[in-house]
């Protein structure tokens, strides 16, 4: 029996977080999407595929900070060079240095849609931009949306603090489902700006999707007849699934894409691409700037994740290991019994428990999840994971070793 984790450093930093920052975490962070009371709030280190909370607990690392890490933790050759710009040129200017146009003329070699791009610093922001762009140069407003695109107010779930009108031409459509987009665009097509959508399905809590023949190709056939733009939320997908992102690995490419978390690592940047007709809206029409969106440092960083992974096929490695793991792992869960499912192979694994009307896959979700962090494995319930190129054999053989022992003593529930 796998026993409970001390957990006294981080319950203590938990508390004093409670008084400084309004509910101590943000976001998906927050100990609720985890299993309270058994996962750590507080990770002090990190190296390679593992990550040590504060009280000493050392996991595999199978969240990957929620995607940027690609390559492993604390990456020398990455860091070294950040360090280097930072001691030698610095990076944080009134004017852009010239890395800007190394970087781009990189990605523009790497995304086929990638013909012009800006770089922005989140997530969000390129998505964001995506929309103002979409709307500038159609002089349409309706946005059809599928997936998490962000915080921002035109999206975000939790619709608290945003007036109505921000959203209400934003509409909602499932992965998959081509014949409700169809409809949804004999409806409204004429008003729609862009259909935005991750190019694989990961809506939270659920399984994660690959495309189904013809679902990207059809949404791409729909939006050019109403003359509406496609863009892709590749946040999680760019430099992830293909240097060249799911546009390149697809073979669907859209008018204009949203890149971050991979790309550099860890450092924060996000970046825009598009088909130049479209990006030249930021010439004159669509205003995008901040103090911090031309910052050299995760510029640096990207050039060197990106030169790392071309230099030693990263992403054939992933997908690799990624396979074996998610076979074993299947045939784990066949053995069980257990109505659970894996999904994501081989970037993004995923454990999900089937849906039943008791509601009885909560508690089957929770003791697993229990049983696997106890195991020191790092996973979300609520998320899927994703393997970084550091992760070794092993470390993954191990974590099947432990999905296992923690699927066997979830059982005892059923
Ligand atoms: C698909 C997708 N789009 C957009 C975002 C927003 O990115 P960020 O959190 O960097 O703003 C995320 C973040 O998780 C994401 O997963």
């Amino acid at each position: 029996m796998a026993e409970k984790l001390t957990l006294k450093n981080t319950f203590k930093l938990y508390e004093e977080a409670l008084g400084l920052i309004p509910g101590a975490i943000l976001g998906i962070r927050r100990p609720y999407n985890f299993v309270e009371g058994e996962y750590p709030i507080f990770f002090e280190t990190a190296k390679g595929g593992k990550v040590i909370d504060v009280d000493g607990n050392e996991y595999i690392d199978m969240l990957c900070a929620y995607g940027p890490i690609i390559i492993g933790h604390r990456e020398e050759e990455i860091d070294n060079e950040v360090v280097k710009q930072i001691t030698e040129k610095g990076f944080c200017m009134s004017l852009t240095q010239p890395v800007q146009n190394e970087l781009a003329k990189k990605l523009r070699g790497l995304i086929p849609g990638a013909e012009k791009m800006v770089f922005v610093k989140m997530g969000s922001d390129a998505t964001t931009s995506a929309i103002r762009v979409a709307r500038s140069y159609t002089k349409r407003v309706k946005i059809l949306r599928c997936g998490y695109h962000g915080w921002h107010d035109w999206c975000v779930e939790q619709k608290g603090g945003i007036p109505e009108k921000l959203y209400e031409d934003v509409i909602e459509f499932e992965y998959n489902n081509l014949d409700q987009v169809r409809h949804l665009m004999n409806q409204y097509g004429n008003d729609v700006a862009a259909i935005i959508l991750t190019p694989i399905g990961h809506p939270g809590g659920h399984q994660v999707e690959m495309p189904k023949p013809g679902f990207l190709e059809g949404i791409r056939e729909i939006a050019d007849e109403h003359g509406s733009l496609l863009i892709y939320d590749e946040i999680r997908t760019g430099f992830r699934v293909d240097l060249g992102g799911a546009q390149k690995k697809f073979g669907v490419i859209p008018d204009l894409g949203a890149f971050g978390k991979a790309m550099a690592n860890g450092y924060p940047i996000g970046v825009l691409t598009g088909k130049k007709e479209y990006m030249d809206e930021l010439v004159e029409n669509v205003f995008l700037s901040s103090t911090f969106f031309p910052n050299s440092l995760a510029q640096i960083a990207a050039l060197k994740t990106i030169e790392i992974m071309e230099r030693e096929n990263v992403l054939e490695d992933i997908s690799k290991k990624g396979s074996i793991f998610a076979n074993k792992v299947r045939d784990i869960i066949e053995d069980s019994g257990i109505p659970c499912d894996y999904s994501g192979e081989p970037w993004m694994p995923y454990i999900t428990f089937e849906r039943d009307p008791k509601n009885l896959y909560k508690k089957l979700r929770e003791e697993f999840y229990r049983q696997l962090i106890r195991r020191k494995v790092f996973l979300q319930p609520f998320h899927h994971g994703y393997i970084c190129y550091r992760h070794t054999l092993e470390d993954l053989e191990y974590a099947s070793d432990m999905i296992n022992e923690s699927l066997t003593a979830t059982k005892k529930l059923l």
